[in-house]
């Protein structure tokens, strides 16, 4: 298989590619050393050029919140302890790609990122640990790419087998190319650009197969035209809800047994995106991230999806 970069090189529809397991859990990273320490993404200086405060104490207060959100919503949720000198680490959704079990042969697969900045290389090695620890295969990158940021940049369709790479600041084409090689994978390739959405994850969120949110204006042309394509119902969201409430980082859990209506786990605020969701049927659960926002992140990325099947014995 090979990446995929524009609408006319589609000759499949969603619903014939293979199915995959749902991601019924989640893993998140205990929120005790987040902070903003240095500026890697334009969300981390305020409006004087200053790195932004955090308030410690709302952080872990709307952290625990967005726990037990999740919780609430069916999800299996782990908790990794913080780890020193790390203030992204609460970010996990980045260090690294699960590929579930059922893509290449029965055992998952971890593929740990190469991150853009150095700040954050230790969390990558820390989650690798952790997912050779359950039985996963870690399966580093071989090749050049220079850039690689996980689910931060590679969103799985929901149940189905194809990614979504997003290709910018943060993760090089090189890297897709390289696990549609790999892992005989459909990737559809989004190039990004705009620097206040510099992960796919701010500005595509996958609800179920066949709708999302998106800021269409994120994407160059061809982006565009693939997400229509693949997507029955793509919900444009604003560029105010995409910047200031991040709310194409929202999460769709996907907990065992789930029926429909689906449930939309969102950053507070997005009130445009929430009557859109609502309208389709959605039920839409608002969490406060504004300590997060402050680092470029929230909903999403604050926690790392996969699917809770366990290695064969
Ligand atoms: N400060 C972190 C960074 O710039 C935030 C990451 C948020 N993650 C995300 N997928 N949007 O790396």
């Amino acid at each position: 298989m090979t990446t995929i970069h524009t609408a006319g090189e589609l000759d499949f529809q969603i619903t014939e590619l293979p199915e995959l397991p749902p991601f019924d859990s989640v893993a998140m990273a205990d929120p005790r050393d987040f902070d903003v320490e240095y500026a890697i993404n334009p969300h981390m200086l305020d409006a004087n050029g200053q790195l932004q405060k955090v308030d410690r104490v709302r952080a872990r207060e709307q952290w625990e919140a967005l726990r037990e959100t999740l919780v609430g919503c069916g999800m299996k949720v782990e908790v990794e302890p913080a780890l020193d000198r790390h203030p992204d680490f609460v970010f996990c959704a980045n260090p690294g790609l699960p590929i579930p079990a059922g893509v290449l042969g029965d055992r998952p697969r971890w593929v740990p990122s190469r991150m853009a900045s150095d700040r954050r290389a230790g969390e990558v090695e820390y989650w690798s640990g952790v997912f050779e620890g359950r039985g996963w295969k870690v399966e580093p990158l071989q090749g050049a790419a220079e850039r690689f940021e996980g689910t931060g940049d590679g969103l799985w369709h929901p149940k189905r087998r194809l990614l979504w790479g997003g290709v910018g600041t943060r993760t090089s084409l090189e890297a897709w190319e390289e696990l549609a090689g790999r892992y005989e994978l459909p990737i559809v390739i989004l190039g990004l650009r705009d620097p206040d959405l510099y992960h796919l994850d701010t500005c595509l969120a996958p609800l179920d197969e066949r709708s999302c949110l998106w800021r269409p204006a994120a994407f160059d042309e061809d982006g565009q035209a693939l997400v229509r394509a693949l997507f029955e119902d793509p919900i444009e969201v604003s560029e105010e809800d995409a910047k200031q409430h991040f709310a194409c980082n929202a999460f769709a859990p996907q907990p065992k047994g789930l029926q429909a209506p689906h449930v939309v786990v969102i950053q507070e605020g997005a009130t445009r995106t929430r009557a859109e969701l609502k309208a389709r049927g959605f039920q839409v659960l608002e969490v406060e991230t504004n300590e997060f926002l402050k680092s470029g992140g929230s909903v999403f990325c604050m926690k790392l999806a996969f699917a809770s099947h366990e290695a064969p014995s």
